[in-house]
């Protein structure tokens, strides 16, 4: 049950790699209720177990909600009445081959692009009504080459590795939009490079990852409960630090984008 003393912090994709680590990182300040926005349910009940026995903060819970479904997601929005301060857009796929969502959409796109896009959407009227509050979008610095045209790779050879750099891409432009409509209402949106960690996605991608999950997700836990006046809404963060970002500097094609998430309804 949760308390009306507590922040109310939600971490997607939490039963991965850096998930579970920002998770786990945030649930150690007792003043946050901690929610796991997941698809598994085994695996939830596991992370949960571990996040609350790590850290003794009993208010961790899971939802389970498959991120690449739009009405997954304003189904789960619906359906909270609760506060929400902090949102961390984390979750995210790399098929190796071409895969779609139950409605049709490239996988990677429906995940790691619209996926942000919808929680940002359908939670707008709890992070308003929770400001001063914010969202932290988990990119990288592993991002480009983003076709406006053919988002879903329907026109041109499907690579795992180009989705998702272009999906990275899209994080960072998406955070520049979100932040300019939300500027007014005390709502901050950042994104951020974690670290280079092991997991299902870097292998996927053929990489392997230098860091600890702790050490992938200490930026984004960082951003997460730094206080709300140091951050600077819109930028992208890497090490602890604004880094410039090549991709939401050209406000047009940022506005291009973001009308074309917005028409999948
Ligand atoms: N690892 C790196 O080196 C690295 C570097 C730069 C950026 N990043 C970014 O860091 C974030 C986390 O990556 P990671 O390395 O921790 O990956 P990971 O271990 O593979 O975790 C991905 C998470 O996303 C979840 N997920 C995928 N599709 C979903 C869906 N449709 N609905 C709900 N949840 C879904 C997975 O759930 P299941 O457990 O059920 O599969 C898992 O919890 C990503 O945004 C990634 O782009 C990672």
């Amino acid at each position: 049950m949760y308390d009306s003393g507590l922040k109310v912090a939600f971490i997607t994709g939490a039963t991965g790699a850096i998930g579970e680590a920002i998770a786990r990182n945030i649930a150690k300040d007792h003043n946050y209720y901690v929610v796991l926005v997941v698809r598994d349910e085994n695996k939830a009940e596991k992370v949960t177990d571990t996040v609350r026995n790590s850290t003794g903060n009993q208010n961790v819970i899971y939802k389970i909600v498959d991120l690449s479904s739009r009405e997954e997601i304003f189904q789960f929005a619906s359906e909270w009445e609760n506060p929400l301060h902090v949102l961390v857009n984390n979750a995210a796929t790399t098929p190796r081959s071409r895969q779609v969502n139950k409605d049709g959409i490239e996988l990677q796109f429906a995940t790691n692009v619209l996926g942000y896009f919808w929680m940002m959407q359908a939670f707008s009227k709890q992070l308003i009504e929770s400001a001063p509050s914010r969202i932290v979008n988990v990119a990288s610095y592993w991002a480009g080459g983003l076709n406006r045209e053919d988002l879903e790779f329907k026109n041109r050879h499907y690579n795992n590795d180009e989705a998702y750099r272009q999906s990275k891409q899209a994080n960072r432009m998406l955070t520049s939009a979100f932040a300019d409509r939300f500027a007014v209402q005390n709502v901050t949106v950042v994104s951020c490079h974690p670290g280079d960690v092991n997991s299902k996605l870097s292998n996927d991608l053929g990489f392997g990852g230098h860091e600890s999950p702790d050490q992938g997700a200490s930026t984004p836990v960082w951003l997460s409960t730094l206080p709300h006046d140091k951050l600077e809404s819109g930028k992208y963060y890497a090490h602890h630090r604004i880094e410039p970002c090549q991709f939401s500097q050209n406000k047009k094609e940022v506005e291009e984008l973001y009308d074309i998430c917005n028409s999948y309804t």
